[in-house]
């Protein structure tokens, strides 16, 4: 077989990873692992990879390629569904053409008898390892092409056994979950029309067991707000591979003749040092490609209203909020629902974005005046892409609701969505956007989305990639209208966070659940894909609105440190015992906001699973927090490794938080503490908190611990 072998191997480098396509017959990723050497002899590396023909299967060898095709005898999930009515349902492309630019490979195919061209692009971002990938195709058919999918599809090597899923409802976004990918296929598709909680686009395969130190593992996330799918597949010939796209409906993408449709971006990163090489690489990544934050700019603590009055607002007292939440170090305050006419329930209201003049009889603008005074920035809710039934928009344009006409229109929080496929529907909300932005001093808006979507049709088609096209057009206009107003995508927390909606936003509302034990799993995970300057994270009333659970101010101060911080209740309503202790965490924040916002985030694996260790480092400093969420399985914890730390200096320890404990479970503290607690200086050497570990106290459940580590110089 060796003559037959095609000779055109393109390599990509990154400093952690190298990808090696091969070009033709048509592309294949032969390689995309830890970084090797660029090939010398492409016949030598072709020689190895070669792979045999095995008996009772086809004569002739089938690759994954990027767009597997069921007409060259790919029988797992095809890459490319489609149809000329009926016609040209299983092309098989050729390899055309390509080009390297920088760190960007295009590759051009085509099948001429279909008719069809696909152009694929690949960026191996060359800091971070980040694999950017998008496809698009074109129809050159006289005939239109109705496309059912069009995925990317990447191999994984054998040993990348074991896949991590995430999950989750609204105020318990991103579980995660690890299932074995064995003869078959795990998969998640999303038909809600949005991000969604429940179903994350995009997963982690590794070898088995891996953790967040150790173990090879590859990332997929997929940049896109409305459906999809992906899938982790284990062929019978035992070839693995993660497929990811927009998840279309029926009759949603039909091309005619000269048209073409690009899939959103995938994603994908590359870890030899378990989760944590990955959870800094996307971090990277991220900071480097996709956030329009102005990066020396530090992340306002936030005050946001929600919680603290509902829809019940008072100017005066709004004022007097704010004047509490100046003192107590916040640096951007938010009015949540409940600001606009009518709007004083989730009945009734949305669609009518004109300020609640019974409410507001001077306007807004005093009371924005007023946070400025305090030198906080001013930052507004809305919730555009919703109507509610009783409200003036809706009585006035009905057929603006996005929905399949004949069926019935189901509410969803009480609400219906808006067609903002209708230019006119589109244009009002751009107009009533563009209006509050430029009457009101306003810094920051909190876009939320509260609901699916439910026959959303445009012109009776499926229609939720329309709107989720049309979503990205309506921010977009307003960004460029309104350039230094910054973002929140919210909805209803969690449910709408992806790459995509991050390329023109600023921050995640991560969930509505402020119940600090929860928060540790859920923003634990969201780091996998998301650095913490854009997690929306707050400290809430000590029982929490969501779970009636009741914790520490030390529990959600620190547990909420590690994230865009913010507030979320009435403080006013709050002690002023319970007010410096805001303000302490706040304060505490900001001390260390550089380095949490621009850090290297961690996880230290532990055999304790009731336990959350975690943290960032620069150079120069390490940041350590343990969350000890539950009774402790043993009754000694186990040091903590600090292998991040530099084995050639020494190290200051400063003990920033060390939460009350009880007489039930510890007599006596470790010595460093001890030491700490009686003014002493505690130094010890990287090396030593490498390999020999820190001692811990014993905790009791949902407690914080937080030290500082500072390199002597
Ligand atoms: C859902 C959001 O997640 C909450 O934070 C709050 O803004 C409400 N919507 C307001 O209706």
């Amino acid at each position: 077989m060796s003559q037959e072998l095609p000779q055109e191997f393109v390599q990509l480098n990154s400093q952690v990873s190298s990808l090696i396509v091969r070009l033709s017959p048509a592309p294949e990723i032969v390689y995309w692992g830890k970084a090797i050497p660029t090939l010398t002899s492409e016949a030598e590396f072709a020689a190895i990879i070669d792979r045999a023909i095995s008996q009772a299967r086809l004569d002739v060898d089938v690759p994954v390629t990027l767009c597997p095709e069921i007409g060259r005898g790919s029988f797992g999930s095809s890459g490319l569904e489609g149809h000329h009515q009926g016609k040209n349902w299983a092309p098989v492309f050729q390899y055309i053409s390509h080009t390297l630019t920088g760190e960007c490979l295009t590759i051009e195919c085509a099948d001429k008898l279909a008719k069809l061209s696909v152009k694929i692009d690949l960026i191996l971002d060359g800091q971070s390892g980040v694999l950017s990938k998008s496809i698009r195709l074109t129809n050159h058919h006289e005939v239109d092409f109705q496309l059912d999918k069009l995925a990317f599809t990447i191999p994984i090597p054998y040993r990348a056994k074991e896949v991590m899923s995430f999950s989750g409802r609204w105020s318990r976004e991103f579980q995660s979950q690890r299932h074995n990918i064995e003869h078959g296929v795990f998969t998640q598709e999303n038909r809600r029309g949005r991000t969604s909680h429940e179903y994350f686009p995009g997963c982690i395969v590794g070898n088995k067991a891996f953790t967040h130190q150790t173990g090879e593992v590859w990332g997929f996330h997929l940049g896109w707000s409305g459906n999809h799918h992906w899938r982790a597949e284990a062929k019978s010939d035992g070839r693995r591979f993660v497929q990811a796209g927009e998840l279309l409906m029926p009759g949603e993408v039909s091309l005619k003749q000269g048209e073409s449709y690009t899939s959103p971006t995938l994603y994908a990163s590359y870890s030899d040092s378990g989760l944590n090489g990955l959870r800094q690489a996307n971090h990277n990544y991220v900071r480097q490609n996709i956030l329009v934050l102005e990066q020396d700019k530090p992340r306002p603590v936030h005050l946001n209203t929600w919680e603290g009055i509902y829809f019940e607002h008072d100017p005066d007292y709004i004022c007097q909020m704010a004047s509490e939440a100046a003192q107590m170090g916040v640096e951007r305050f938010i009015i949540d629902d409940g600001w606009f006419k009518g709007r004083n329930n989730d009945k009734a209201a949305l669609g009518d974005w004109a300020l609640d003049k019974t409410k507001y009889p001077k306007g807004l603008n005093p009371v924005i005046e007023h946070i400025n005074k305090l030198d906080m920035e001013f930052g507004i809710w809305v919730e555009p892409e919703m109507v509610n039934p009783d409200s003036d928009l809706y009585r006035k344009y009905p057929e603006w609701v996005l929905s399949t006409p004949g069926y019935p229109l189901t509410t969803g929080r009480n609400q219906l969505v808006l067609n903002l496929q209708i230019s006119e529907c589109f244009d009002y909300l751009y107009r009533c956007l563009d209006e509050l932005l430029s009457l009101h001093n306003i810094a920051y808006v909190k876009w939320d989305m509260n609901r699916e979507l439910l026959q959303p049709s445009h012109e009776e088609k499926a229609g939720i990639r329309g709107q989720t096209l049309a979503f990205y057009r309506l921010v977009d206009k307003l960004r460029v209208a309104h350039p230094e107003v910054e973002i929140e995508s919210c909805s209803s927390g969690g449910g709408r966070m992806d790459y995509e909606v991050l390329k023109r936003t600023h921050r995640f509302w991560s969930s509505d659940c402020n119940d600090a034990l929860e928060r540790q799993t859920i923003q634990q995970n969201m780091s996998l894909f998301f650095p913490p300057e854009v997690l929306g994270c707050h400290i809430g009333p000590a029982r929490s609105h969501t779970t009636r659970r009741q914790h520490s101010i030390n529990f959600r101060g620190v547990t909420a440190l590690f994230g865009h911080m913010g507030v979320e209740l009435d403080p006013v309503k709050e002690n002023a015992q319970q007010r410096r202790a805001f303000a302490k965490y706040i304060e505490l924040h900001k001390q260390h906001r550089t380095l949490l916002h621009r850090g290297h985030s961690f996880v230290i694996d532990s055999c304790e699973t009731t336990r959350n260790t975690y943290g960032t480092y620069d150079d120069t400093q390490l940041l350590l927090a343990i969350c000890q969420k539950a009774m402790p399985d043993y009754s000694l914890p186990e040091p903590v490794l600090l292998d991040m730390l530099d084995e050639n200096a020494s190290y200051h320890v400063f003990l920033l938080e060390l939460p009350e404990h009880g007489e039930g479970i510890m007599k006596h503290y470790p010595n460093w503490i001890e030491q700490l607690r009686s003014n002493q200086e505690v130094k010890v050497h990287g090396s030593l908190l490498k390999q020999v570990g820190l001692s811990l106290p014993i905790q009791d459940p949902e407690t914080c611990l937080l030290v500082h580590f500072v390199k002597c110089e």
